[in-house]
């Protein structure tokens, strides 16, 4: 395609884009924006990504490996709660899901459609930092959905305009097959 073709068809994209959010933010498809479910155990990311600045990938260390990283699992967190703050209501009820064997039944918070494919490791990999998409979670008492995650979102980042220079393909197949 000549440049001046590919420039003529970008609007005609984003109207497409425009309409597909409007028609999706109708059927409420993603997890919607300042999501913020409590929590089974009061997790503090001010404490750990705050205060003690842990890095993210410690405990999500799934995200730059995989489409889908998941929440991290009970031995990242006993390597220290077996010994720190052990007397603390929520460190008991921490300990107790432990010998228990049982996994914390954690409520998952950002969620996309199954008809979208999104790489989660790709855009870790390719340098798009957490808060970029996520805000500011080192400061959040509890974690709250930043982005709307919907169309318009992906697709102003992957032409290039939100959060230039990043950009990436944005046919319809990069994202739905
Ligand atoms: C960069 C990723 C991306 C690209 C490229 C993309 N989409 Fe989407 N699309 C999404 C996401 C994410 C959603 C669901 C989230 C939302 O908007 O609620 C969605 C939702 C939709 C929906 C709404 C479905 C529903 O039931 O609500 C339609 C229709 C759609 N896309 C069509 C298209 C078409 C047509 C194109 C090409 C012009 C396209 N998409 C390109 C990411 C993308
Ligand atoms: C000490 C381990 C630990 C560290 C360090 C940590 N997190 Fe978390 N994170 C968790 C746990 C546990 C949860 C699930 C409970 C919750 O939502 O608070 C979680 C939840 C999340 C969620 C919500 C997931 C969902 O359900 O959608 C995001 C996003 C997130 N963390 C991002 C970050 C970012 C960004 C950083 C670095 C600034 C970070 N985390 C540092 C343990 C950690
Ligand atoms: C380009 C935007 C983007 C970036 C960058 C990003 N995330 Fe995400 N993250 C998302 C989206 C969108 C979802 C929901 C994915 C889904 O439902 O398939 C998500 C989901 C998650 C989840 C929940 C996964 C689950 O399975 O419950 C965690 C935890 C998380 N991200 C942590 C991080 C951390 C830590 C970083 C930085 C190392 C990061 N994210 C970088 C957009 C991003
Ligand atoms: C590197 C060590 C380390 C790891 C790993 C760690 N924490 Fe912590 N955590 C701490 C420290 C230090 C404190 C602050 C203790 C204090 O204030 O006395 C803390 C505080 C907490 C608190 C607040 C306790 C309160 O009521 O004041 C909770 C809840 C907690 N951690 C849960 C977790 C969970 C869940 C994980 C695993 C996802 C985890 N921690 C992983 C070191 C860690
Ligand atoms: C802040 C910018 C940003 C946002 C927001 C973003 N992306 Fe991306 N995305 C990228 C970048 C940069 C790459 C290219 C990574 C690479 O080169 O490997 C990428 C790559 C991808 C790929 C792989 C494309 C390929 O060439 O195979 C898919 C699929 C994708 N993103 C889907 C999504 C979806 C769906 C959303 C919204 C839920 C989204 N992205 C939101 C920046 C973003």
């Amino acid at each position: 395609m000549s440049m001046q073709r590919k420039l003529i068809a970008v609007p005609g994209f984003l109207a497409l884009a425009a309409a597909a959010a409007m028609l999706s933010a109708y059927a409420g498809a993603s997890s919607s924006e300042r999501n913020s479910p409590v929590q089974p155990i009061a997790f503090p990311h001010t404490v750990h990504a705050g205060t003690l600045k842990m890095n993210c990938v410690y405990c999500h260390f799934a995200a730059t490996k995989s489409p889908d990283p998941g929440l991290p699992s009970m031995s990242t967190c006993m390597g220290c709660h077996t010994v720190i703050a052990t007397s603390k209501p929520e460190i008991q009820k921490l300990a107790g899901f432990w010998s228990k064997g049982q996994p914390v039944p954690w409520v998952r918070i950002h969620k996309l459609p199954e008809y979208v494919h999104f790489p989660h490791m790709r855009h870790v990999n390719a340098g798009v930092t957490c808060q970029t998409c996520h805000g500011d979670v080192q400061n959040m008492k509890q974690v709250s959905q930043a982005s709307s995650l919907n169309m318009g979102w992906c697709v102003n980042c992957h032409v290039g305009r939100s959060n230039p220079p990043f950009k990436a393909r944005y046919d319809c197949a990069t994202c739905h097959y």
